[in-house]
């Protein structure tokens, strides 16, 4: 039955109110701007969160959500979590709630592999979501949206379909366990109950909603506005009966960066239509460009990445010569005047991957202070960056096909409902 057209002029207007400014041409006047497909701003410190917060309607993460996460998993928030680089959320209390009660829930993610390899700022939710997968300990679904990006891309089906394959043995790479983690791509996975979900989002969702929240133009191709009901549907687990039988009261946990935001307001707000959960959201922050702080690193920029299947040598000479340097001019200066930090994205990169909290802290002062210069600043950096990357090669040697089937089986994971 079609809503009356009051109520979906009103559902409009709140989804514009909440998320237009993501849709792109909506607010043209704003200085950042954070879709699934773009993130720019013109400050060289980066994207305004607290601003985003605001736009987006989530929630800042702040000490108190942080201590309860604590209090009640028994585990020390990571550093990504304490520092700010996890700093949004959407209803995250429910999450807790569940844990509290021992009520299950899930973890659900994903990646459009548009190149052969990740980079270091995909990285940052996959981390995330290991390091959740064993606090939780709940199954985890990833799902790899090659269909998105054979829309988007100048791509064939064939080719989407390899570049997710590969992405996958990155994935699996960060040390997800088989046996609580289901990973699929689109084109293969398009089972009945998974496309049964996405038609009904179709249903209850129109287009100038989809409109709205993506910023869709009437050229953009079907596809494109009939793709967000695919991102949406992994959040109710009727999408796996595999997983969770004939159970539709099982809500999920994404962790992802702010920019998947839009999907996940859209599924939220279809949600009670089809009886099912909400998602709950906790949100990363951008790794910066190589470049600077002004865009998130993305792969169709190469010069703003460092790919997982860089050498040694190629991450040292990208940050020697692509890092944004918050120091200054002269090395006299630069003793006298400091470095900046918040600009600086050698210091943004350690911020991120650097575990020991001390030493960060360290390094921040003496960088402020002028006592550490830029080249030394960039071989910490430097150094960091290729053990991650090392580390991440040296585990993906041992990724086979076989390794990478164990995981899409379409089968049962280590829990029972
Ligand atoms: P994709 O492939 O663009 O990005 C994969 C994940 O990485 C995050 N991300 C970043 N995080 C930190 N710094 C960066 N510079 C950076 N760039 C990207 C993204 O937010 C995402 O979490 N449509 C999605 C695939 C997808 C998905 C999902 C993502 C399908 N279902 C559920 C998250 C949750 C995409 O193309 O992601
Ligand atoms: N791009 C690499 C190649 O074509 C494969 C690759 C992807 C890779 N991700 C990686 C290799 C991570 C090492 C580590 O060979």
């Amino acid at each position: 039955m079609a809503a009356p057209a009051e109520q979906v002029a009103a559902e409009i207007e709140n989804l514009k109110v909440n998320g237009g400014a993501a849709g792109g041409g909506v607010q043209e006047d704003e200085e950042d701007r954070v879709t699934p497909w773009e993130v720019t701003t013109t400050k060289a410190t980066g994207i305004d969160y607290d601003k985003l917060i605001v736009k987006f309607g989530c929630r800042k993460l702040d000490e108190e959500i942080i201590a309860r996460f604590e209090r009640v998993t028994g585990h020390k928030a990571s550093p990504m979590l304490r520092r700010g680089m996890f700093f949004a959320h959407r209803d995250l209390t429910a999450i807790l709630d569940r844990k509290e009660q021992g009520k299950p829930f899930y973890l659900y993610t994903g990646r459009g592999a548009s190149s052969g390899s990740l980079h270091l700022g995909h990285l940052v939710p996959f981390i995330f979501t290991k390091w959740l997968q064993e606090v939780f300990d709940v199954p985890l679904v990833i799902q790899m949206t090659d269909d998105e990006k054979f829309l988007w891309k100048d791509m064939k089906v064939d080719e989407a379909k390899k570049m997710a394959r590969e992405n996958m043995k990155d994935i699996i790479s960060v040390g997800f366990d088989p046996t609580k983690t289901f990973i699929f791509n689109n084109f293969d996975y398009m089972c009945p109950p998974f496309y049964e979900n996405i038609v009904k989002i179709w249903k209850v969702v129109n287009t100038n909603q989809a409109r709205a929240i993506f910023g869709f133009t009437p050229e953009d191709c079907l596809g494109k506005a009939a793709f967000p009901a695919v991102e949406a549907a992994p959040c109710f687990a009727s999408s796996f009966p595999q997983i969770f039988g004939k159970r539709n009261d099982i809500p999920c946990l994404i962790p992802c960066a702010i920019d998947q935001d839009p999907f996940f307001r859209m599924t939220r707000d279809v949600a009670p239509r089809l009886k099912a959960s909400k998602p709950s959201l906790i949100f990363s922050t951008f790794l910066p460009a190589l470049t600077g702080a002004q865009t998130k690193m993305s792969a169709s920029e190469p010069n703003t990445c460092i790919f997982l299947s860089d050498t040694a040598k190629q991450i040292k000479n990208k940050i020697n010569k692509y890092a944004f340097s918050g120091g200054q001019q002269t090395v006299q200066e630069h003793r006298e005047k400091g470095g900046n930090c918040d600009v600086d994205i050698s210091y943004q990169f350690l911020r991120f991957f650097l575990d020991d909290d001390e030493k960060l802290a360290e390094i921040r002062e003496n960088y402020t202070k002028g006592e550490m210069l830029s080249g030394e600043l960039k071989a910490l950096a430097t150094q960091k960056v290729q053990e991650i990357v090392l580390e991440m090669q040296e585990r993906r040697k041992l990724v086979t096909d076989e390794t990478v089937e164990e995981f899409v089986k379409v089968r049962p994971l280590a829990y029972k409902y």
